[in-house]
């Protein structure tokens, strides 16, 4: 598939830090002695997320996971402890990198060979809510109960050989593509919306306001959950496509003006957005973010927001069509 759209400048990555090699951990010196506040941090971040009224939104493939990674609610875990659970199941690796956030080329890099790279960085007590860096709750909690999950090792294996032949232009969308879909994707589950993103489970704030547009697309009859609701969805999208494109440009400016630099200029700029275009507040654009149906062609549109909630957020019908959609634009790409 070709993507017939001029990607525009604005990445939403974060800037590259400059490390010291010597600095860098080696395969013998994994682990590290977390302070006292630190695994406080981490009980804390835990038991806000790790809730009933919560998990039963997370989609079943990461319950499962979590069962099976046995995270410790109180302690951070050592690498050992994800390994011993993780390479066994899936053959993947985990890797501690001093690095704060790793760049796209590094990361694929060690994607192709099935290392998972976790930062060493835990976010601060005033970033309990949200972070846009993503620190070592967000690896851990988001991210490794998947990785116990053969089928998300698929899903992974998929960026990497991609990226590393994509064009410029082309590795833009794939980093869209991964964003929108292991880091903030949805994916419908017994008739249910379900997160599937590790940015979202990670994020408190972020997950709550999904959540709650669940509900509200209830309640305000957008969707109606006695019958199938991804052909819904669809023809919701469908019929709003124009003005989902108007704001996508419209998102693409405000990145581009810096005006969506933080968790509380996001929405309301968003919302000034709306007024600006006279798109009226009702149906799939009644809630603070709106949910489409997981499209190439528009996720290609739409950059990555870092450091406010994410806009917008895509669902696929399943996790088997997730496949098949990443499938579509990657394996092309790929078998270059
Ligand atoms: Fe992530």
């Amino acid at each position: 598939m070709t993507i017939n759209q001029n990607v525009p400048s604005y990445t939403g990555d974060i800037a590259e830090q400059h490390i010291d090699p010597s600095q860098e951990y080696s395969t013998e010196n994994q682990e590290i002695a977390f302070s006292d506040e630190q695994h406080a941090i981490w009980a804390d971040l835990f038991a806000g997320i790790h809730q009933p009224y919560l998990l039963e939104h997370l989609c079943r493939e990461y319950r499962m996971g979590l069962e099976l990674l046995q995270l410790d609610p109180h302690r951070i875990p050592t690498v050992a402890h994800l390994n011993e659970r993780i390479t066994p199941r899936t053959g993947w690796h985990i890797e501690r990198t001093v690095v704060r956030y790793t760049l796209a080329d590094d990361w694929y890099k060690k994607f192709a060979q099935r290392i998972f790279l976790i930062t060493d960085y835990l976010r601060t007590r005033d970033q309990m809510e949200f972070t846009p860096e993503p620190d070592m709750f967000h690896d851990i909690f988001g991210h490794l109960p998947f990785l116990t999950q053969e089928f998300y090792a698929r899903i992974e294996d998929k960026f990497a050989p991609a990226y590393m032949k994509a064009t410029q232009e082309e590795r833009e969308v794939i980093k869209r593509l991964a964003w929108y879909s292991t880091e903030f994707g949805l994916v419908v589950e017994d008739n249910r919306f379900k997160v599937f993103g590790a940015g979202i489970i990670s994020g408190r704030k972020e997950l709550t306001r999904t959540v709650m547009e669940f509900y509200r697309l209830g309640r305000d009859n957008v969707i109606d959950y006695a019958r199938p609701i991804f052909p819904q969805l669809h023809e919701q999208f469908l019929a709003g496509r124009n003005d989902l494109h108007r704001i996508i440009d419209g998102v693409n400016d405000l990145h581009k003006q810096g005006q969506m630099s933080s968790a509380d200029e996001g929405w309301n700029v968003v919302l000034s957005l709306y007024k600006k275009l006279d798109i009226a507040q009702e149906g799939m654009f009644g809630g603070e973010v709106i949910i489409a149906p997981f499209d190439v062609e528009t996720i290609a549109r739409i950059p990555k927001t870092v450091y406010a909630f994410n806009p917008m957020l895509f669902v696929c019908e399943s996790l088997e069509e997730m496949d098949a959609v990443l499938d579509s634009y990657l394996k092309p790409i790929a078998m270059r």
